[in-house]
């Protein structure tokens, strides 16, 4: 039996239940957003998620020309099937249809999964912020657009 890959479509705020759940999946307990973080990045000015069913969503917001992921989660169960990295691409063309030309986003630089799907998307090293997470790990701030 082969799985068809989930749909992407908006997430609206009666999907919160289930990104809280799919972000308790996929974060360390440190990190997990509840829902009442999730709900209030979804209202940030800008703001706008996709979900693909049960199996992974991508928050970010659009302001003023500049675009950034606020948070891209995969379930342990589906990763390695190319979720992550459509997940990404359509938060990327959701972006620049709302007149983002660049896309900004932090991942720490231990996380070798992530930092290795983005580089896929051609996303570039454009600073560091030192000790931002919990655990004391540095965080690389990444860029993913046109030159300049
Ligand atoms: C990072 C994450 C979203 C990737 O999701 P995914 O659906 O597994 O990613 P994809 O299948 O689209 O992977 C695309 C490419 O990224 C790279 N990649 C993804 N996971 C990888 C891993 N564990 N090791 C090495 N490369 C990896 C590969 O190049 C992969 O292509 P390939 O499978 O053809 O080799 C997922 O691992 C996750 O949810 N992690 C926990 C939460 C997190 O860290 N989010 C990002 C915070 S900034």
């Amino acid at each position: 039996m082969t799985n068809a890959p989930p749909p992407l479509r908006p997430a609206g705020e009666a999907d919160i239940p289930v990104m809280a759940a799919l972000h308790a999946a996929a974060f360390p307990p440190a990190e997990r957003w509840g829902g009442t973080a999730l709900t209030a990045m979804l209202r940030l000015q800008g703001g706008f998620g996709l979900l693909a069913g049960e199996s992974g969503f991508v928050l970010a917001r659009a302001v003023a020309g500049e675009a950034e992921i606020l948070t891209l989660a995969v379930h342990p169960g589906t990763r390695r099937q190319g979720l992550g990295a459509r997940l990404l691409e359509a938060a990327v063309a959701e972006a620049a249809r709302r007149g983002a030309a660049a896309l900004f986003l932090e991942v720490s630089e231990r996380n070798g999964p992530a930092r290795a799907l983005y580089a896929r998307a051609g996303a570039t090293e454009v600073g560091r912020r030192r000790r931002y997470y919990a655990d004391g790990t540095d965080a690389l701030v990444l860029r993913i657009g046109p030159e300049n």
